[in-house]
Formats: structure tokens, sequence, C-alpha cells
């Protein structure tokens, strides 16, 4: 027995107002459907089967997961998908069958569903709720569940069930094709019915296990932006929640942002609007000021990262001070203790251990080894307009204030850069290096006046 996944996203996604396919908004940071597609992986199933349609071409390319893809041309149907997803599927396979546009199922949920489905019973994921308008409903007798009857096609009896089908099933293989080869299109929406193969699964005598998630998001769909905003925060606030219960503290976990994985240690201090985008690890007794964003981006223990900082693929040590308004961009590796400051702009840099590059700096393409001190202002001037070169700071170098380093340039260790210095060639060990003009004192000069006053 093996467990295959039928995914429908052929849907137009009309209330979206958008070109790019529903499916392929972004909950996270990621695709409704690589959510579905991911959670789902932990099911192992046998084989996944997506079910297109709109978009068809951009939603393949956009998806990375190996998928097979099956093309619903025309939309008649939620049974009609199905029936376009069958390739493959074998008589004795327990077929999960769920939407593209339902993003956030638990994995126990359709573990759940994929339980209540042996031999030919089926699973079926329901829902009790205050306001069930616009759902199937689920329709019991003698508490057996027996049918769905779709809004459109309900009685005003019927409207009033207030137990609604999720959309969610899991059913034998062998029962699915026969079913669907049996459904028609006779109803009020003239559309193929997946929902129809619940009465023909009971009148067959086989038992429908109604499963609830457990929490009702879980069941939700998106159809505009503003259910996709809601989601969204349902999701944030998750995420925040685990990583309290990992031992992070959070000013408020109603203002973080977690878009790929954060994986932290303890002790952590997150204050407000921090962003976290990709594969972030921050290590422990960590603080985070406001206003932060990581991209890719490591933090280790016992580092404070000041206000508005941006930390882009880069990797920073232990006991180092970032910030306010550094940013560090893609290859920056920070050893123990270094400090960069406020409106210092780092590129491929290797900074050594206890070295600072504390205000208004560009260094970029660069090895800065231990202990080293980069003044105010100094720029590493790593591009001649065609090549990128390389500046290299060894031990104990000090550069004074508002530097230029033009690249490729060695300074040697323990050497001295005077301030305002422009420096073109290699500075020897414990060498003082200038370029600096003469200082020119006009005792009692006289400045220019307007003219005609
Ligand atoms: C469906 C169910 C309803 C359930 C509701 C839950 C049926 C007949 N009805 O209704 O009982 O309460 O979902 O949200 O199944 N899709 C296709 N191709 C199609 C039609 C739909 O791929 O031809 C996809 C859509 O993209 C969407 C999903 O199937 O992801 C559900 O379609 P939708 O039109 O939203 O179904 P409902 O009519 O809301
Ligand atoms: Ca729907």
């Amino acid at each position: 027995m093996a467990i295959r996944l039928i995914v429908l996203a052929a849907g137009k996604g009309t209330r979206m107002k958008s070109a790019l396919p529903k499916v392929l908004h972004r909950l996270a940071g990621k695709p409704m459907l690589a959510h579905v597609l991911d959670t789902t992986a932990g099911l192992n199933p046998a084989g996944v089967t997506v079910v297109v349609g709109h978009g068809a071409q951009t939603v393949q390319d956009t998806i990375p997961h190996h998928v097979n893809w099956a093309m619903q041309s025309e939309q008649l149907g939620t049974g009609h998908a199905v029936q376009q997803g069958l390739e493959g599927i074998n008589d004795d396979d327990q077929v999960l069958i769920t939407y593209g546009d339902v993003p956030l199922t638990r994995l126990s949920t359709f573990q759940k569903l994929v339980d209540a489905c042996h031999s030919k019973q089926l699973g079926l994921l329901t829902l009790y709720c205050d306001d069930p308008s616009g759902y199937g409903r689920i329709k019991r007798v003698d508490g057996k569940v027996q049918s769905i009857v779709e809004q459109k096609d309900a009685t005003s009896e019927e409207l009033k069930i207030n137990e609604i089908n999720a959309g969610v099933l899991c059913v034998n293989g062998e029962c699915l094709k026969r079913y669907l080869a049996a459904i028609d299109n006779k109803n009020a929406q003239g559309e193929y019915y997946l929902t129809d193969i619940i009465a023909m699964a009971s009148a067959e005598g086989h038992g429908i296990e109604a499963v609830q998630p457990a929490d009702s998001w879980e069941a939700d769909g998106i159809n505009s932006r503003e259910q996709l905003a809601v989601m969204e925060r349902i999701h944030q606030h998750n995420l925040a929640q685990t990583l309290m219960a990992n031992g992070v503290t959070l000013a408020d976990p109603a203002r973080i942002d977690i878009r790929g994985d954060l994986a932290t240690g303890t002790d952590n201090m997150i204050d407000v609007n921090c962003v976290f985008i990709g594969d972030c690890r921050i290590g422990s007794n960590v603080v985070i000021e406001p206003n932060c964003m990581f991209i890719n981006a490591t933090v280790e223990s016992g580092t404070t990262i000041y206000a508005n900082s941006v930390l882009e693929d880069c990797v920073v040590g232990e006991a180092c001070n970032i910030g306010p308004f550094a940013r560090l961009r893609p290859g920056t590796r920070l050893a123990k203790s270094a400090k960069i400051g406020n409106f210092v702009e780092t590129k491929n840099a290797v900074i050594g251990e206890g070295s600072k590059v504390n205000h208004l700096s560009y260094v970029g393409d660069a090895t800065v080894g231990t202990n080293v001190n980069v003044g105010a202002g100094t720029i590493t001037c790593n591009y001649d307009g065609a090549n990128k070169w390389q500046t290299v700071l060894e031990d104990d170098v000090s550069i004074g204030s508002n530097s230029a380093l033009v690249a490729p340039v060695t300074i040697g260790k323990g050497a001295t850069v005077g301030a305002g210095s422009t420096i073109t060639s290699d500075v020897s060990d414990k060498a003082l290096a200038l370029t600096r003009a003469n200082p020119k004192t006009i005792d009692g000069w006289k400045r220019p006046k307007k003219q005609g006053s």
C-alpha cells in the first residue's frame, strides 16, 4: 500500500486580481503550493501529482519540487480535476487529495486522514463552524457520513448544517477511479463534483471517517489578498510561539517575520520589527535591536546587533557589536569580538578578532587581521571601473580617518596610515604611511564679498 498525493491547483484565483497564478502567491516568502508540497513530503508519498491549469507553465517553472504535472485546461470542477491526475494511481493506493491554496494543513492532520483510510474506508477532513456558508455540507444519517451537498444545491434545511467539507480527503485508489468514472455534472453549477464520491462510497457500505484538524486555520483556503494576509499573520504567530517556546524573548510576537528557517539557541532577545529571510541562525545570548533584517545570516553567541542593521549572506562571530545602521553584505565574515559601527558597509570582507570599523566606512574585498582599527570614513577603493581588487590589512594595523586604500594594496603588520591619506602602494610592517599636503595658513585673509554690496 502506498500513499499517492493529488494536489488541485488549476483554479484561476480571480479574486486575487493578479497576473500570478494564485498558488504562487507567497506565504512567509514561499509559494503557497510549496507549503503543501513541503508538508506532505513528510508522508513519504510514492508519488505526487499536481493538477495545473491557469498559469500552468509559470507554476511548473517556479515550483522546484519533483512532482508529476497534470493538465486541466478547462476548470470543469474538482471531480474533473482529480480525473486529470489519475495517471499512475494503483488500485491499492491510498490517494490523498488536497488543494494547492490550502497552505497550512499540519502533517499530523494529513496523517490522521491517511490513517482513517484503510481498505475501502475513506478519510474526510471536516470542520464544525458558526458560519458554514459557501462550503459543502456534511450530511449524516444516524451519525454516519452519508454525502456532501454543495451550498448551491442545498435545501434550506441542509443549509443549516454546520459541519462542512474542508476539501481534503483520502480514498482507496480503485474506489476513486471507479467513482470518478460515474460522476456527472447535473447540479446547480454544472460541475463535476469530487464531493459526489462520498455518497457513492456510503452507498457501497464503506465507512467514511470524518477527521477534524486541531486548528480551524489548517483547513482555510486562500482566495483573496485579504485572506492571504490573515493566513500570513496566523503563520507568523505560530512561528513566533515556537521561537518563544525554544527560549527566545520577543518584545512583541506580533512584530517579527520569519520567511524561511530561523534556528536559535536560548536566551536571545529580539526587539520589534525584525525580519529573517532564508536560512538564518543565531546562537545564544544574542540581542537584536529593532528594525533589523537578516538574509541567510549567521550570528554567533553573545553578539549584539543594534537597531536598523541589514545582514546578508554573512557570518558574525561571537561577542561582536554590529550597528546601529550597519550593512553587512554577502561574503562578510567577522571573527570574535569584532565591531562594525554605524553607517559602515562591508562586502566580501574577512575581519579578524577584536578588529573595529566603527564609523562611516566601506570595507569591500578585504582581509583584515586581528586588532585592527579602521578610522572613520575609510574606503577600500576596490573597483577600478573594470576589475575588483583586494585590500589586506595585517594584524595591529591602524588606519587614520578618511583614508582611501586603493586596491590592490597590503598594509603590513603594525603599520599606521595617517588620516586623510590615499594609499596606492603597499606599506611595510610597522611603517607610517602618509599622503598629505603641507598645511598652509594665510593670516588676515579677507573673504570674498557679494558684488555690489
Ligand atoms: C470545494 C468543495 C466544497 C468544500 C470547499 C472547501 C467540491 C465540489 N466542493 O468547493 O465541498 O467545502 O471546496 O474549500 O469539491 N480546482 C481545480 N479545478 C477545478 C475546480 C477546482 O483545480 O475544475 C481547484 C481550485 O483551484 C481550488 C480547489 O480545487 O484549489 C477547490 O476549488 P473551489 O472552486 O474553491 O471549490 P469550492 O467550490 O469552493
Ligand atoms: Ca474554495
